[in-house]
């Protein structure tokens, strides 16, 4: 039995990647035909959940319920995780128990030591460096909506962060170019960058960085755990709000999309989300769809 987990979108191979988008698009297919696959009855998923979600928790906990299988929530307010037991020794626990554990946490290594020792698939829901299951979620999208992905010009605008962090590996994985437009000071970490050589190019000026882009995505300026920064972020990230006036710079068959939660009059203008170029709501729905294809591979990797 091998165990795989998905502690970011580097522990997949681009042909993997590109089959579980595939996958993904079928497995929606055959949910809304309201077909039943329950390929994984009895299965239980674990989900830790160390920050806030809606989107997350939701489409992981139907997911496992229409693949025949359950899903736990567990928060650290109500577990021996808010009480410091050692990873270590929750990762094992969990993994005499359940079939596969979610987490949603702050620093990336807290993710790698609980796979470390976990001996069931972990799966990454979100840490302060990556947030790649969004990441299936928005390749399917823009595969549904425009087909392959490979060659075109993706944009990221606003802060350097985990969601832009997933797009440069994705960058890698399905061979696109990426434009990253940040303020000085909110830069991707450097190291990520460099991974992605010259499929990156930096800038300042969002205009410039949008010219031409086949794909727009942005994301809040304050992630979770950064609240208290909320109004320093404000000031440094005025010049780049995305709207309708700003996609108009774009491809004219360009997207756009968000992570969501969104906060209109920041990162988006009011009217941005309501955009008919804008796929946010099919790219927050196909949160289901692919995550049902990326616990259908590594349960089956699994068995
Ligand atoms: N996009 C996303 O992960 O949303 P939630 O925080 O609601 O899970
Ligand atoms: N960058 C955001 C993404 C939320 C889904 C955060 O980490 O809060």
């Amino acid at each position: 039995m091998t165990t795989r987990h998905f502690l970011s979108l580097m522990d997949l191979s681009p042909q993997e990647l590109d089959r579980m988008l595939d996958r993904a698009i079928e497995i929606k297919g055959k949910q809304l035909r309201r077909e039943v696959y329950e390929p994984f009855k009895n299965y239980v998923l674990g989900m830790i959940f160390e920050k806030s979600s809606t989107r997350t928790r939701v489409s992981f906990e139907t997911g496992m319920v229409q693949l025949g299988g359950h899903a736990i929530f567990m928060s650290p307010r109500d577990t021996q995780f808010g009480r410091g037991e050692p990873l270590e020794d929750s990762a094992r626990v969990m993994s005499k128990m359940v079939d596969g554990v979610m987490i949603r946490t702050y620093d990336q290594s807290n993710i790698e030591l609980f796979a470390k020792y976990a001996t069931v698939p972990v799966i990454n829901a979100l840490t302060d460096q990556f947030h790649p299951c969004q990441l299936l979620a928005d390749l399917q999208t823009y595969r549904e909506h425009r087909g392959s992905i490979q060659g075109k010009t993706v944009v990221w605008i606003g802060d350097g962060n985990n969601m832009c962090h997933s797009y440069i590996n994705a960058a890698i994985l399905a061979d696109f170019n990426l434009h990253i437009a940040c303020p000085e000071g909110f830069d991707p970490d450097p190291a990520i960058v460099q991974r992605a050589g010259d499929r990156i190019t930096l800038f300042r000026d969002p205009k410039e960085a949008i010219n031409g882009a086949h794909l727009v995505s942005t994301d809040v300026w304050a992630s979770m755990g950064q609240e208290d920064e909320q109004k320093q972020r404000e000031a440094a990230f005025s010049g780049y709000q995305v709207s309708p006036a700003l996609m108009d710079l774009a491809a004219s068959d360009a997207l756009f999309m968000h992570c969501l939660p969104a906060h209109r009059g920041e990162e988006v203008s009011h009217d941005m989300l309501d955009d008919p170029r804008s796929v946010v709501f099919d790219q927050a729905g196909n949160r289901l769809h692919a995550q049902k294809a990326l616990l259908e591979f590594l349960f089956l990797a699994a068995k």
